[in-house]
């Protein structure tokens, strides 16, 4: 027996009706009607809970669907779905046991339909299995591992130097002791980025980067970082810069845009080649909401060997990284989100030279009210 649920007519966006079968639904789908007896079950509810429709079919809901709680409790006494408060409309999604050989486990969400405050019409059960959480799950947990592995690299090397030092001080000359402490100082400076950076990413992942916008001159930034990794040793030569005039206004958070620009110019000294061509430019930018404004677009385009093309869709990712020089590839990641969090978008290509080219737009970002 098929489910008994018709075959529902819903408008799509074109406006053209479409037919939707329950069974053509991602997720399980599980309808009791107004005595408890389910009367929808569809193929993804038999595949997330390997019951057949037959056997549930027509079955008061709680016996045909008997799960149960992490505690074990039958967790259709527990909630009473035709009792309970009579302004209750739904169950949050709660991960719930299947009894049974398999002992399944499925995320369960519930909507209780009624009109005001009468009885409850139709139980509807959403049910999905716990594959995709157990994937972020297993993301997590592999993000752990490479943020460890990361931490203990320069850790080791700080407590082997430290370690010596403090043994054999005696032994080694002024110069040698110099040598060590600097590059204790140097893996402890990675240490104190790789957590700045891995702050950076919790932040972006859970949506709360911050943007304090003031009006921020793009063209002047990128002079001083240019003027930074000169003073550092990088030479003067390799770096070419070209504004585009008149830039707009822009406002946005300087420090951060401070990160972008410092990330990309790093990244094209080190990973790239050649002369290092930064453009500053007017550029048509595109908001969320569809309208178009003059934003200012930077361009960082390099000589060396670029992004190969099978790798483009991955450099925005984090702990991506394709050569051996340094890094620990979180740069990109933290620049994309920098820039979508004041609504501009970022890219990479081909530069006209062969080398890596990333482009950045951001729009105006005045504040309403001075707009
Ligand atoms: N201009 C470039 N030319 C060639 N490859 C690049 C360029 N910029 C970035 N890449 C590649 O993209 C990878 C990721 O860059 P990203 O900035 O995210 O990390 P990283 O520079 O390795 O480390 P981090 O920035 O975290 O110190 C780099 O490891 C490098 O292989
Ligand atoms: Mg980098």
């Amino acid at each position: 027996m098929k489910s008994q649920f018709p075959r529902q007519r819903v408008a799509s966006e074109s406006g053209s009706p479409v037919s939707l079968d329950p069974d053509e639904l991602p997720d399980g789908l599980v309808i009791a009607d107004e005595t408890g007896c389910v009367v929808v079950f569809n193929a993804a509810a038999a595949r997330v809970t390997g019951l057949s429709a037959e056997s549930v079919l027509g079955r008061p809901l709680d016996e045909a669907l008997p799960l149960e709680d992490l505690e074990g409790r039958r967790w259709w006494q527990l909630t009473d779905p035709y009792g309970g408060l009579d302004i209750r409309t739904r169950q949050p999604e709660r991960n719930l046991l299947l009894p049974g050989p398999g002992g399944r486990e499925v995320l369960v969400s519930v909507r209780y339909v009624r009109e005001g405050r009468g009885p409850v019409q139709r139980v509807v059960v959403a049910l999905r299995g716990t594959e995709a959480r157990r994937r972020t799950e297993r993301s997590h947990a592999e993000l752990i591992a490479t943020v460890a592995h990361e931490l203990r690299s320069p850790l080791t090397s700080v407590k082997g130097f430290t370690a010596t030092l403090l043994q054999k001080w005696e032994r080694f000359t002024e110069d040698q002791k110099k040598l060590m402490l600097e590059t204790v100082d140097a893996d402890a400076n990675r240490v104190t980025r790789l957590i700045a950076e891995l702050l950076d990413i919790s932040r972006i992942d859970s949506g709360r980067l911050e943007v304090r916008r003031q009006p921020v001159r793009l063209d002047a930034a990128v002079r001083r970082h240019v003027d930074g990794l000169v003073a550092a040793g990088v030479p003067e030569e390799r770096f070419a810069v070209r504004v585009g005039e008149p830039l707009p206004l822009l406002w946005a958070d300087a420090d951060k845009i401070d990160q972008v620009l410092g990330n990309l110019l790093e990244n094209a000294v080190r990973h790239g080649e050649g002369t290092v061509t930064i453009e500053v430019d007017p550029a048509k930018s595109e908001e969320a909401t569809g309208r178009v404004r003059e934003g200012t677009a930077v361009t960082v385009s390099d000589q060396g060997p670029g992004i190969p093309e099978e790798s483009i869709p991955r450099v925005f990712t984090r702990f991506w990284r394709g050569s051996k020089r340094g890094g620990t590839g979180l740069g990109l990641y933290i620049v994309k989100g920098i820039v979508e969090a004041h609504g501009g978008t970022i890219r990479v290509d081909r530069g006209p030279e062969g080398g890596a080219s990333f482009r950045f737009i951001l729009p105006p970002g005045i504040p309403e009210v001075l707009a």
